[in-house]
């Protein structure tokens, strides 16, 4: 079979001259050499007949689905698509309250309405169930509880497995959403596989959801324009682990084995889910998952005398380690399988020379400190109309009673404490004041509300 990236080389190497787009013409640093358009012999991801559909068609006899397509506007746009196939505009869907912020773009998007896994259930029965796993720290959820669930209901589930393109493919990962009953799986692979940003796969596995209607909404979300050298690093990856199997991941398993051994024995830090990558009681996050953690990624909490932020700062500073997020309780180290010996070493040794200098007997910090379960506001509008209203502009200090007209999340992870249609109170206003990392509030202090004098409520 051609291969997508030996054909893009073969043809940077030709004397093909390019009159036609990108206006860089292939001139400059290596990769744009292999940065074409859709010429003659490369085929069209939006309308695949030759190259790209035969590579997409071996990635689906690999993953075991009736249809995997590449994305090149990350998991984002493949959850639109999957959401917007699914449930037919104006429906419902139920979702963790901690889901990605693409999600509540898609109920924009379609108008729909939104039920909470753990809130009161309602009287109206979703059209679909998303889900989040593994969550951006990596926690995974029961999938094959939820796909009963849905199978029961005859509706479809959809998972959101951004954080988990490189499950199922060694027994030391968790198993993927794909084998255990889900009808749509989005992965990112440009977070846990070699692929480059933005890339990310959208598996329709069952069919349940139409093919047709899932290509129909890729088209609208997906840019007319996709990038050959995103794609070929999708393409690169995939060949890496249809070659080589789960020997792919041999050693970076065995790197994470030795690591997380040796970070289990932290006195002051504490690695969450230990060794083993299972969450103990006291550690679990304040939203729906199981217990058990993607060993991949290493979530380091904070001790009594230095919380996360400070953590992540010695780290980036001292020791020249780039952590991917910071919060008040923890830090989150994510790893792959281009994971270096040397980078595992650098972060053992680090971590343990920081816990030595802390005062001995300060003792971990408990799991959610600062990122307790905050109550999902009453609901006076509906998020579309919401978002799409008149606003003001209000001091978060004298937002109580006032509906948001914005999405105040925290970023990383994009997930929301407030969404347009739902109503301030004093305490969600004072916890959104004492957060850091909080986007949707202005320098100034403000928040974006619905004006009810244009809007009446
Ligand atoms: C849980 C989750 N879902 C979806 C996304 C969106 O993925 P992408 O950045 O590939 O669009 C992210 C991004 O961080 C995420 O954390």
């Amino acid at each position: 079979m051609k291969r997508l990236e030996d054909e893009l080389l073969r043809y940077a190497e030709s004397d093909m001259y390019p009159f036609h787009m990108p206006g860089h013409k292939r001139r400059g640093n290596a990769l744009f050499k292999t940065d074409i358009t859709e010429i003659d012999g490369f085929d069209n991801l939006h309308d695949p007949h030759s190259l790209l559909l035969r590579e997409m068609q071996a990635a689906a006899r690999f993953y075991g689905t009736k249809e995997t397509s590449i994305l090149v506007n990350g998991s984002t746009c493949g959850i639109l698509a999957a959401i917007s196939a699914a449930v037919r505009k104006g429906g419902r869907i139920l979702i963790p309250r901690s889901a990605h912020i693409s999600v509540y773009h898609a109920a924009y998007l379609r108008d729909l309405t939104l039920s909470y896994i753990g809130e009161e259930p309602g009287k109206e029965e979703p059209d679909a169930v998303v889900l989040t796993s593994p969550s951006y720290e990596g926690c995974v959820s029961d999938i094959r509880s939820w796909a009963e669930y849905t199978k029961k209901r005859g509706i479809p589930l959809i998972v959101d497995e951004a954080h988990g393109a490189h499950f199922s493919r060694h027994p030391y990962f968790p198993e993927s959403a794909i084998s255990l009953g889900a009808d749509l799986v989005i992965q990112s692979t440009h977070k846990t596989l070699p692929a480059m940003t933005q890339t990310a796969l959208l598996h329709n596995v069952t069919g349940r959801v139409p093919s047709e209607r899932v290509r129909k909404f890729l088209k609208i979300y997906e840019s007319s324009s996709p990038s050959y050298v995103l794609m070929s690093s999708v393409t690169a990856a995939w060949h890496a682990l249809m070659d080589n199997g789960s020997a792919y991941f041999d050693e970076y398993a065995a790197y994470l084995r030795d690591l997380r051994s040796g970070l289990a024995g932290l006195s002051n830090l504490r690695l969450a889910g230990g060794a083993e990558a299972v969450l103990a009681e006291g550690e679990l996050p304040p939203y729906p998952c199981g217990t058990r953690l993607d060993p991949g990624k290493i979530l380091i909490m904070g001790s009594g005398s230095l919380d996360g932020c400070g953590l992540g700062a010695l780290l980036r500073t001292k020791y020249h380690i780039e952590p991917e997020m910071m919060t008040k309780d923890s830090v989150l180290l994510m790893t792959s399988a281009a994971d270096t010996e040397e980078g595992f070493r650098r972060l053992l040794s680090a971590l343990f020379e920081i816990d030595a200098d802390e005062a001995s007997g300060s003792g971990p910090a408990p799991y959610p400190a600062s990122s307790e379960k905050i109550p999902v506001p009453e609901t006076a509008m509906r998020l579309a109309d919401a978002y799409d209203a008149e606003t003001v502009d209000v001091p978060l200090t004298g937002a109580e009673g006032m509906v948001s007209a914005d999405f105040v999340i925290v970023y990383p992870p994009d997930v929301p404490l407030i969404i347009p249609g739902e109503v301030y109170t004093a305490e969600l206003a004072r916890r959104i004041g004492t957060l850091p990392g909080v986007q949707g509030v202005s320098p100034a202090g403000t928040v974006r509300c619905v004006n009810s004098l244009v809007n009446p409520i």
